[in-house]
């Protein structure tokens, strides 16, 4: 049985389009496995705290030498690392916002990727000392813009921000593979924005059906 982890970060609960993106994708999937597990963590309804010093300093020291409170400061984290590391599959919805992601979803990535429990870290290894700890997983981007053409030679040529950074990280949260599905034009809803939902729409479901059978 697979467990799917579904992220929502849009602040926005109506017409918001990466949410339209996820609930195509689990339908879909649902669909073809009846069984498959689902948790869902909506960080753009409920935000994941901001990390502090307090949090820091818990994160860095080594779980015998933790104080109650080190425990108590980690505890969300905790929770959210359980659920990722649950995962076979983790789906990612997300806006472009100011050409990165919500802050919401930052918050997010900053309680789970964590010392010794989603990556290790050891100076025996050179200039690359960090290491994944999870892997085996396949990460799903769904994301949307207002504006559109981020690409090589295209009108936004390097302001994309967002799935840089996903990528980035992609192995901090145990994905070997990203596959990403994304809505253009969103701010000028002419054809040009109707044709970049239609298309994203018949990608969505074809790579839910590709990857569930
Ligand atoms: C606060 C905010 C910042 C945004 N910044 C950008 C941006 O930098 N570039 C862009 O192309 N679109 C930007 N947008 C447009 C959103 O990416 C677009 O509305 C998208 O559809 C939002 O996702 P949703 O429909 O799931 O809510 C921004 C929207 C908001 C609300």
């Amino acid at each position: 049985m697979t467990t799917l982890l579904r992220i929502d970060a849009s602040a926005r609960f109506e017409r918001s389009l990466t949410r339209m993106l996820g609930d195509l994708f689990i339908e879909r999937w649902q669909e073809l496995e009846p069984g498959v597990a689902l948790i869902t963590r909506d960080v753009g309804r409920h935000p994941p705290a901001i990390i502090t010093a307090a949090w820091i300093a818990a994160a860095f020291t080594p779980m015998p030498q933790r104080s109650a409170e080190d425990t108590a400061v980690l505890a969300d984290s905790e929770r959210l690392i359980h659920e990722l590391e649950q995962a076979d599959v983790l789906v990612i919805a997300t806006p472009m916002y100011n050409y990165g992601m919500p802050a919401a979803l930052k918050a997010w990535l900053d309680q789970v990727i964590r010392l010794d429990r989603t990556f290790s870290f050891d100076l025996a290894r050179g200039d690359r000392p960090l290491a994944p700890m999870l892997d085996g997983k396949q990460l799903v981007l769904l994301t949307a813009s207002g504006e559109f053409g981020f690409g090589a030679g295209e009108p936004n040529e390097g302001a994309d921000h967002l799935l840089p950074h996903l990528r980035s990280v992609a192995k901090y949260l145990g994905a070997d593979n990203l596959c990403h599905v994304g809505i253009e034009y969103q701010e000028f809803g002419d054809q040009r924005f109707e044709d970049s939902r239609a298309h994203a729409i018949e990608d969505v479901k074809a790579l839910a059906a590709r990857m569930a059978g």
